[in-house]
């Protein structure tokens, strides 16, 4: 089948790419454990493009894969099967502000760092955020359901989606909800489009609700001996203040950071685990985490902590954080994203360590994350004695008994990265056989010849 002529019928010649540097960048994420395999990169400008595309790939039977900002970490937009790549890159314009509405509407390309400056500019917040805000796309956002660090305070993207358009793989246009705030009109199809990982259609537009802008955020970084002082120290701040944030890392994670030489940690005490805490500075706020601080240190929870002075103060607290991907990154690390309640939290991470230390005692686990959200990130990282193949076995084994554990806890395989190629064989691990059945039969009804995202997600 000659592809590339296939698809000149309804796009421009530098809209469709079959060079090798092209096909090995758009054919894999964040993930980069898949060789990349794809047959050609298509860049759709419009919704109505995307249809004829979407229309092509049912009359030929063409497996696609939509492909956002590829900052994904479950190998949810990578091809490895001679797949197509409908990158949404060129539809990146941020359109339609509504003061009144307290909209944004802009085109599923549209790169989120954009998005937040944009709300910004016009005296609002949107604030889903996370270190890959620079490339990642308002699509993918939506399509992964994307977390981050302020779930704590304004959820998951999905709280933030007014309406949208999406292409379904059977090529129709549905536009969906049009920014209703109240809409009883029966089954609410964005949500079934959020968190779909591609699998169900391209969402090419996207109408978001905005916010008031959070005043005079200020942000503490605790070091802490131990992980029911953790707990303790959650449950003291939480139940006083209005948390907008409340993220952990290890001391493993800021040897990492502190070694990429771009931040320095302001705490005087060594501890095997730091939170950091953010909050708003208004209605004495301050003097009551300053109160809470002290019960903690008393209680011995906490053995040092500092409080932001300055703007700049708080993007260094953050970035000790927010840079341990990148920095943990030489040591090609093996990402988990798991969520348990946290109350379950202290036991998870208990049996965790056990179950990787027993086992593989030259493993180095790099452990941060969103636990205000019960959401911790496992990162393995790679001894230099294994080579890539070998790793991955070890890891593997991990997983099986990681997920074992997790499913006793009745968490998820998956908290917000998604399950894309990664974690689809554990997917019953956190859902039912008969919600996976119902999700097949959701995907065989929006795309029934299975040209979209095959072989992601659904086991
Ligand atoms: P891609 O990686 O391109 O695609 C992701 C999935 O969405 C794929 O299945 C793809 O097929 C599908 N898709 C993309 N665009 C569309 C579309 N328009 N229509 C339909 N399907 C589409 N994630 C979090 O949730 N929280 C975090 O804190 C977080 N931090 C991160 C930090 C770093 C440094 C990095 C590298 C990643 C992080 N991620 C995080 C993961 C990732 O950034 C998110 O999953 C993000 O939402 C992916 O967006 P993307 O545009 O890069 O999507
Ligand atoms: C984060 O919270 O920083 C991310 O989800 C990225 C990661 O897990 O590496
Ligand atoms: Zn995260």
């Amino acid at each position: 089948m000659d592809l590339k002529k296939i698809f000149s019928e309804v796009l421009n010649d530098n809209q469709v790419s079959d060079q090798a540097e092209d096909l090995a960048n758009y054919g894999k994420d964040w993930t980069k454990h898949f060789t990349p395999n794809a047959s050609l990169v298509l860049f759709p400008r419009n919704t109505a493009e995307v249809q004829l595309i979407i229309k092509l790939c049912n009359q030929h039977k063409i497996e696609i894969i939509p492909s956002g900002g590829r900052t994904g970490l479950s190998a949810g937009a990578t091809a490895t099967n001679k797949e197509v790549i409908l990158s949404l890159e060129k539809m990146n314009k941020i359109k339609q502000f509504n003061p009144l509405d307290q909209t944004l509407e802009c085109e599923a390309g549209a790169i989120l760092e954009d998005i937040q400056n944009t709300a910004k500019d016009k005296g609002y917040y949107y604030p889903v955020d996370f270190a890959a805000r620079g490339s990642c796309q308002i699509g993918g956002n939506l399509a992964t359901n994307a977390g981050g660090i302020k779930v704590i305070r304004y959820g998951l993207t999905r709280n933030w989606v007014a309406g949208l358009t999406v292409v379904t793989g059977s090529g129709e246009i549905l536009k969906i909800n049009n920014g209703l705030i109240k809409n009883a009109t029966g089954y609410d199809l964005r949500h079934l489009f959020i968190g779909s990982e591609g699998t169900l259609g391209v969402i090419t537009e996207v109408l978001l609700k905005l916010t008031t802008t959070p005043k005079d955020l200020l942000v503490m970084t605790f070091a802490t001996p131990t992980l029911d002082g953790i707990m303790n120290i959650y449950k003291s701040f939480r139940d006083c203040l209005t948390l907008t944030a409340f993220e952990s890392y290890t001391d493993v994670c800021l040897n990492y950071v502190e070694a990429a030489g771009r931040v320095k940690s302001p705490l005087q005490e060594k501890a095997p685990y730091y939170l950091l805490i953010e909050f708003e500075n208004t209605d004495g706020q301050m003097d009551k985490a300053m109160e809470v601080f002290e019960q903690c240190m008393e209680a011995g929870w906490i053995i040092d902590g500092v409080i932001s002075q300055n703007d700049q103060q708080s993007k260094d607290l953050w970035a000790l954080r927010e840079d341990i991907t990148e920095a943990t990154s030489v040591k090609h690390p093996y990402k988990n994203d798991i969520s348990v309640n946290i109350s379950k939290v202290p036991i998870f991470l208990e049996q965790m360590t056990k179950i990787i230390s027993e086992k593989h005692p030259d493993f180095e686990v790099a452990w941060f994350g969103h636990i205000g959200d019960g959401n911790l990130h496992v990162n393995i990282l790679k001894p230099d004695h294994l080579n890539s193949d070998e790793f991955m076995k070890k890891c593997k084994e991990v997983d099986k008994e990681m997920f074992a554990m997790i499913k006793t806890l009745g968490g998820s395989v998956s908290a917000e990265h998604g399950v894309g190629l990664v974690k689809k064989n554990y997917l019953d691990h956190t859902r039912s056989g008969d919600e996976i059945k119902y999700m097949k039969q959701i995907k065989s009804i929006f795309d029934p010849n299975g040209i979209l995202n095959p072989g992601k997600l659904l086991p």
